[in-house]
């Protein structure tokens, strides 16, 4: 039926990678580039009195920037203007950017930065969400909260009125690191008459150019924003790419060279965005039948010093809350809350991996105290084709999450295995336990989201008959290029190998967006397929192209149109889907253009004696619309789950006083092969109308089930329901009451 989609086709810039072609940032070197270096703040929270250069280094061969070098505004611009580049009178975390150093030796600038003395009067300071919604310091506006929602739909008292059961929990996720293997670093430079040019590892160059317009007097033509190969992003390299470019163009921009700055993974792990800790509570109201009547949810996320993305991180988790289940009543009330931590930020899941984590977890608690199965209870509560999430979105596509489940638990042997292991031997000191978790996530930007961007993609055709896909999208490792690519080639009837991807460069392409919330495929790839059926089109309408056509036909009325009217381009720009509809005032309505569903099951075996927990088996069922590549889809999930597992037992930010101190990887431990099973992937393909050949997001979908999955998992095995993460050996043992 497809030509490319569907098929594993050799990734577009795979030879370059495994060859070692492929230019990272940290490969390119400048004549006369000069090293830079950031100088941090040691406190959490203070006042600057003073910062000291002392004697012994010859600082005269520095360029030195500090607040009052900022030629623009001292802000990294994105929801909230809060954030400076550099502090000036204030400190707000550990690790802020005070002072920024460059010289030609590398070496020389390390030395610098910890010559440099920052001398700060310490200001009290808080670090958790209990001392936050404590207000125990106000550090942040009047409250504390950078952002809160509200999603009411029914009425919740009378659900409590008449439930027979009502169940509650509280449940808590912790930091996370991204660690993509490439840590952040660009390039950069700049003066008045040229303006500034940045290379560097990052996800959304567009946010980038928005940012340095901000802090540099220049119009938007004089700023040029290239993306490099880059080594993985997960979120990490979403936001903070623009603080660090506006680094490198300071420095730049004050020395007349071109500087380059590539943070070391112990930088990159302290001063970067983490995923965001979180603490839920939730209540639920149960008839007699086992039908969920109402739930009520308090979702509370610590964004950290500065405002950032926490508002929609905190969006899409509060949206993904009340989870693939229909329920009458509910209400969801959620916080993003200040403390003195470095930023929290984006990575993969948004939000919904804290607050899916909560629900999974609670609706076991659930089930067991109104005597049902955990697949029994879910089964009851389903939403089904026709029915309404919380923010009143009616599921329009036909949804069978009873049938996903049964699926789910065939392929893992549940049934069986539940019964074997609830009669394993007693005696034996590895208890063995299996689990699962239903969930959904939402593809695209969240609420209004997209219809804010206006993304727009282009392709251009060569007079070869060659076609070059023109895009801000940035290949991260995920497999943008080969997706588009193939995407674009489908949609042409041309070969995938004729079919190349722009490099992004804010000079070179269109604002399709930022790489971000599960949106590359389904939207970006959408308005591909759209530009590309356009470009078709104008070839018909010039009389060059019949509707039907060979290779060498399209080939030829390229070069004549070319030959003609100058260069075949073609633009396509966002429109929402018919029906789509969402009210910012209200919080209501359709939060995305469609959902990916997902059962994941989870076999796991404690060790009594150590507490080790090893994850045995893993069952990955998903329904994400068309599979455009099976190859890089199932490594899509894959990673994600590695990386939800390492999530619910491996990753822990250990924090001291706002600061991470355990920045290393051979403290903060992630999960490598021998420590994950291998991972069995499935999908269901129900094509979404308005997804690229039916396509959906598959990105971030694969980390938010991991977690619970595990969690109940280890319920079943120990019979403890533990409802924190990450579950190190040692708190399990604790919570055990062993030792
Ligand atoms: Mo993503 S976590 O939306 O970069």
């Amino acid at each position: 039926m497809f030509s490319t989609v569907g098929r594993p086709v050799p990734r577009k810039e795979g030879r370059e990678k495994v060859t070692g072609e492929s230019k990272y940032v940290d490969d390119l070197c400048f004549p006369g580039m000069l090293h830079g270096a950031t100088v941090r703040s040691p406190v959490p929270r203070g006042r600057i009195r003073n910062i000291e250069f002392p004697a012994g280094l010859p600082w005269n061969e520095f360029t030195i920037v500090m607040a009052k070098d900022i030629p623009g505004d001292n802000c990294v611009p994105l929801i909230v203007d809060d954030q400076p580049y550099l502090a000036s009178e204030y400190v707000n975390h550990p690790e802020e950017p005070v002072v920024l150093l460059a010289h030609p030796a590398k070496y020389l600038v390390e030395k610098a930065r910890n010559t440099v003395r920052l001398d700060i009067e310490p200001l009290p300071a808080i670090f958790s969400i209990e001392d936050s919604l404590a207000k125990k310091q106000i550090i942040w506006g009047d409250d504390n909260v950078l952002k809160s929602f509200l999603v009411e739909k029914g009425d919740i008292d009378a659900a409590f009125a008449e439930a027979v059961h009502i169940v509650e929990g509280e449940y808590r996720t912790g930091a996370q690191e991204q660690l993509y293997i490439e840590t952040n670093g660009v390039i950069a430079t700049a003066n008045p008459e040229e303006g500034i040019t940045i290379w560097g590892s990052m996800q959304c160059p567009f946010y980038i150019h928005k940012a340095l317009l901000k802090a540099f007097p220049l119009a938007p033509e004089k700023v040029r924003v290239i993306q490099m190969e880059t080594g993985g992003g997960f979120g990490g390299k979403e936001e903070y790419p623009s603080m660090l470019a506006g680094h490198a163009a300071l420095l730049a921009w004050k020395s007349g060279r071109p500087v380059k700055m590539i943070y070391d993974r112990a930088e990159d792990m302290l001063a970067t965005t983490k995923r965001h800790p979180s603490r839920t509570r939730i209540r639920s109201a149960v008839s007699r039948d086992g039908k969920l009547l109402g739930i009520d949810i308090e979702f509370i996320i610590d964004g950290g010093a500065y405002a950032t993305l926490s508002s929609v991180v905190l969006s899409r988790g509060t949206i993904h809350a009340a989870g693939p289940y229909l329920c009458p009543n509910v209400r969801i009330r959620s916080q993003a809350v200040a403390t003195n931590a470095p930023p929290h930020g984006a990575f993969r899941g948004f939000g919904a991996p804290q607050s899916i984590f909560a629900l999974e977890r609670h609706l076991n608690t659930v089930a067991r105290t109104i005597h049902l199965t955990p697949d029994e209870f879910r089964r009851r509560n389903f939403l089904r084709r026709g029915d309404a999430t919380a923010t009143g979105q009616v599921i329009h596509e036909s949804l069978n999450l009873e049938a996903l489940l049964d699926r789910a638990l065939d392929l893992a042997g549940y049934h069986a295995k539940v019964k074997a292991f609830a009669a394993g031997n007693p005696k034996s000191k590895i208890k063995r336990g299996i689990g699962f978790a239903t969930f959904m996530h939402g593809a695209g930007f969240t609420g209004s989201g997209e219809r804010y961007l206006q993304s727009v993609a282009g392709v251009e055709a060569t007079p070869e008959g060659r076609v070059r896909i023109l895009v801000s999208s940035t290949e991260i490792g995920q497999g943008t290029n080969t997706m588009l690519s193939q995407i674009a080639a489908e949609a042409l009837g041309i070969d995938y190998d004729d079919v190349e991807i722009q490099r992004p460069d804010t000079s070179q392409v269109p604002n399709s967006g930022p790489t971000v919330a599960s949106r590359t495929c389904m939207v970006v790839g959408k308005l591909v397929e759209s530009a590309a059926i356009g470009l078709k089109q104008t070839l018909v309408k010039a009389g060059l192209l019949l509707e039907k056509y060979s290779r060498p036909q399209f080939a030829g009325a390229c070069a004549r149109y070319i030959a003609q009217f100058g260069p075949l381009k073609s633009y396509s720009q966002y429109q929402a889907p018919p029906g789509i509809y969402w009210d910012d005032d209200a919080y209501r309505g359709d939060a995305y253009g469609a959902f990916a569903w997902a059962v994941y099951v989870a076999e796991v075996a404690v060790d009594t004696t150590t507490f080790e927990i090893s994850v045995n088996d893993f069952v990955a069922l998903q329904e994400v619309g068309r599979v455009i590549h099976p190859v890089l889809a199932a490594g899509q999930i894959e990673g994600g789950v590695a990386q939800g597992i390492g999530y619910a037992i491996f990753e822990k930010v250990v924090w001291q006083n706002g600061r991470m101190v355990n920045g290393q990887m051979t403290n903060y431990i992630m999960p490598t092969s021998v420590d994950v099973p291998s991972i069995r992937v499935y999908f269901e393909e129900t094509p979404y109308e308005y997804g690229p050949l039916g396509a959906k997001g598959i990105g971030e979908l694969p980390i938010d089930g991991p977690a619970p999955a595990v969690l109940n998992a280890i319920e079943n095995a120990l019979g403890l329901a533990v409802n924190e993460i990450p579950l190190l050996p040692e708190m399990l043992m604790e919570e055990a009451g062993v030792g």
